[in-house]
């Protein structure tokens, strides 16, 4: 992990928080920017402040954005890794479930807004990043296409041994994305809790179904 990186960040905010005042030499402008930021937003319903609290490898990750520098490799490795630690395999054994509801579950962005309830189903968003069904022309492109995605991986039997490599890394993928990229965009639809298992295993099956409309 980059400490001298980090032990320079903190030790420079510890300064200049010291020096702090309400404007002039020596203002801690990001300080001011965080609490304008922070008193702009109000919690509503299920929506809370909670995010605007960053974790540590969010933290390091916007770091690495703002001075342009990416993450050094030792300090990437470590939050993969951290990453990796938090996947949890399918407690029935069953990686894919149905791609019909898989499809919906893609299409949906619901879940975690102020105009959601904690008792409404979230969606995955997918196609708020990525192109999967051909049908659908409405897609976000932040993130690769997912068009054929089993079919170009050679999946012809999501049960096979010869699968078996693929299949697990796209269910990890899609529980922790930062298991195998440290600053991914994706969101930790597993991790976070924001997908459950079984709807994790409908949207596999839209990935990796040879009958899906991903794979045709
Ligand atoms: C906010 C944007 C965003 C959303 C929403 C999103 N993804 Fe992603 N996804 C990305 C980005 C960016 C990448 C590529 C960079 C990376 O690996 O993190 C990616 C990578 C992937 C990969 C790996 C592709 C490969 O070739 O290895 C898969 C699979 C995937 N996403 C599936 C999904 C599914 C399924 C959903 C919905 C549950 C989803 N994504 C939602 C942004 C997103």
């Amino acid at each position: 992990m980059n400490n001298t990186f980090a032990i320079a960040l903190s030790t420079l905010a510890a300064l200049m928080l010291g020096a702090c005042s309400t404007g002039g030499a020596g203002t801690d402008y990001d300080q001011v920017h965080a609490s304008v930021v922070k008193a702009s937003f109000q919690p509503n319903g299920i929506a809370t402040l909670d995010y605007l609290t960053q974790d540590e490898a969010n933290r390091l990750c916007s770091a690495a954005d703002v001075t342009g520098k990416p993450l050094d490799e030792k300090t990437a490795k470590a939050i993969e890794e951290a990453a990796l630690k938090t996947i949890k395999m399918p407690s029935d054994g069953k990686f894919l479930g149905d791609w019909k509801e898989g499809e919906k579950i893609a299409q949906s962005g619901r879940g975690l807004t102020w105009t959601d309830k904690a008792t409404d189903v979230n969606g995955g968003n997918c196609y708020n990043c990525h192109q999967m069904d051909k049908k659908e022309i409405s897609f976000g492109n932040l993130g690769p296409s997912l068009y054929n995605y089993g079919k170009l991986r050679g999946v012809t039997d999501p049960t096979s041994a010869a699968a078996k490599p693929i299949v697990e890394y796209t269910w990890g993928k899609l529980w922790n994305s930062r298991a195998y990229n440290a600053c991914s965009q994706m969101p930790r639809v597993g991790h976070k809790g924001i997908l459950s298992e079984q709807q994790l295993q409908h949207v596999m099956a839209l990935l990796l179904d040879p009958k899906s409309p991903v794979n045709q």
